[in-house]
């Protein structure tokens, strides 16, 4: 049975983790692919909210088995609090129904500073990354001389590459007048963390492909967003992983063949949270909108870091070029009912770049920053969605919203999110 692969198209936090909710009721496996607990996923679930950050949504349907695969950067001692937390909550996590791949980075405490650490020096120019040490465990991946989850199966193997590993972050941080690490404790908790995750450590691409061969429906559940990849984002403020469909194959060891299903998801609007371009950022009373106070879970403040979310409104230029890097099949557009009120909306179809009208997104952060947004008025709503189930129910302007950004996008939209509750969608017929 083929995979399907689900990918956020703009800047992360596009309704991810209550998508993936949604197809995980139709899946036996939900594998994360990229990145690391940089992710916040949130589901809500009659009157219960998860915040998920390394371990999949499918966790939440009793069964499913989810992969934290080799594509991921995972720091044990997070993870193994993420587990204590969920079980605390009433959801059993065991090696039966959680694996972690052996061939998963590791982020260590010492990540964690370097990632501070880089940012001060940064200065004005800073990423805004979310302090959690994903890019250093990037950089001792690509480097070679990162710790492998695997590793954590030998506790002699682990404690000495950690410590070697500590002690060259702090002559790193010490050469640049950063605070060092306290190794021994840094140590006893991460070798404490590693205990408790051994029996979950598994080759799982094989188990990934195992599954495929035998029928069972995997799920491939995509972190940030495609304007946060290292290749397709807005370098350099992005994040250091591969959150695009190409990400999904090599972050889980499997080939191109088996995915047939490539669904993008994406607000109704646009946020994003850290530096770098955003062409249809808005400020003032517009933004204040659709950015809510903070009162409600979903308002636009961040699931990891609870900084507030830039708004603004749809970039139709951003996610036509999402359609294309990641082959999307289908578009989910959710939190369609937080744009209840407004008289007039508007979408982004090009761009004005130095004094050219630009259909496509540019290579560069200092051209994305300089464009001004071409756009088209769509009539609003004013009617409450968040009670609607059905299509043919839907306002007509909502319809119309839709059909619109499909069109312009160039693939079908046949679910949407009227709110942030598993039964607040609606599917066209
Ligand atoms: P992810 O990182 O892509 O999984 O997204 P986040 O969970 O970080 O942020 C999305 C926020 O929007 C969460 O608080 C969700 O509960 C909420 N949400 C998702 N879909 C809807 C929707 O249709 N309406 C409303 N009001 N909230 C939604
Ligand atoms: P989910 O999966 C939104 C952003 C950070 C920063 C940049 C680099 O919840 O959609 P990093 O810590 O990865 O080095 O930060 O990427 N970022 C996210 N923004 N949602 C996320 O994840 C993000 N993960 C990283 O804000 O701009
Ligand atoms: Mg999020």
């Amino acid at each position: 049975m083929p995979a399907t692969i689900l990918i956020g198209a703009q800047w992360g936090d596009e309704g991810k983790g209550r998508v993936a909710d949604w197809l995980a009721a139709d899946s036996d496996v939900v594998a994360r692919y990229a990145g690391g607990d940089n992710a916040g996923h949130t589901v809500a679930v009659g009157d219960k909210v998860y915040k998920l950050h390394l371990i999949p949504s499918g966790i939440l349907h009793s069964r499913v088995t989810c992969v934290l695969g080799n594509g991921m950067v995972v720091n044990p001692i997070h993870l193994m609090r993420e587990i204590c937390d969920l079980q605390a909550q009433g959801v059993p996590v065991t090696p039966q129904n959680l694996q972690i791949s052996s061939r998963a980075h590791l982020i260590t405490p010492g990540h964690i500073a370097l990632d501070a650490a880089s940012e001060a020096k940064r200065g004005a120019g800073k990423i805004g990354t979310t302090l959690r040490g994903i890019g250093p465990a990037y950089m001792d991946k690509t480097g070679r001389s990162g710790i492998r989850a695997g590793q954590m199966v030998d506790p002699e193997e682990f404690a000495e590459a950690l410590q070697a590993h500590l002690e060259a972050t702090n002559d790193k941080l010490h050469r640049d007048g950063f605070a060092p690490i306290v190794l021994e404790a840094a140590i006893a908790e991460s070798v404490e963390a590693a205990a408790f995750l051994r029996p979950f450590i598994r080759d799982t691409s094989l188990t990934i492909n195992e599954w495929l061969h035998t029928g069972a429906r995997v799920l491939c559940e995509g972190a940030q967003g495609t304007f946060l990849d290292v290749d397709h984002g807005d370098y350099p403020f992005v994040t250091s992983s591969s959150p695009t469909a190409g990400g999904a194959l090599t972050g889980l060891g499997m080939g191109p063949l088996s995915v047939d299903r490539v669904v993008g998801v994406a607000k109704a609007y646009s946020t994003r949270v850290g530096s770098g371009p955003m062409p249809t950022e808005l400020d003032g009373e517009l933004a204040d909108r659709l950015r809510g106070t903070g009162k409600n879970f979903w308002d636009e403040f961040g699931t990891t870091t609870r900084r507030p979310r830039r708004c603004g409104w749809l970039d139709l230029v951003t996610l036509r070029y999402a359609a294309m890097v990641n082959g999307f099949t289908e578009l989910v557009v959710t939190k369609l009912d937080i744009l209840s009120g407004f008289e007039t909306l508007q979408i982004a179809t090009a761009y004005h770049i130095r004094g050219e009208v630009v259909e496509t997104v540019p290579a560069t952060a200092t051209a994305l920053e300089s464009a001004k947004p071409i756009y088209e008025a769509l009539p609003g709503w004013s009617e409450d969605l968040s009670r609607i189930r059905r299509w043919d129910d839907l306002p007509g302007a909502v319809r119309g919203y839709i059909d619109r950004v499909s069109a312009l996008v160039g693939v079908p939209i046949r679910t949407i999110s009227v709110g942030p509750e598993r039964e607040q969608l609606v599917h066209r017929p």
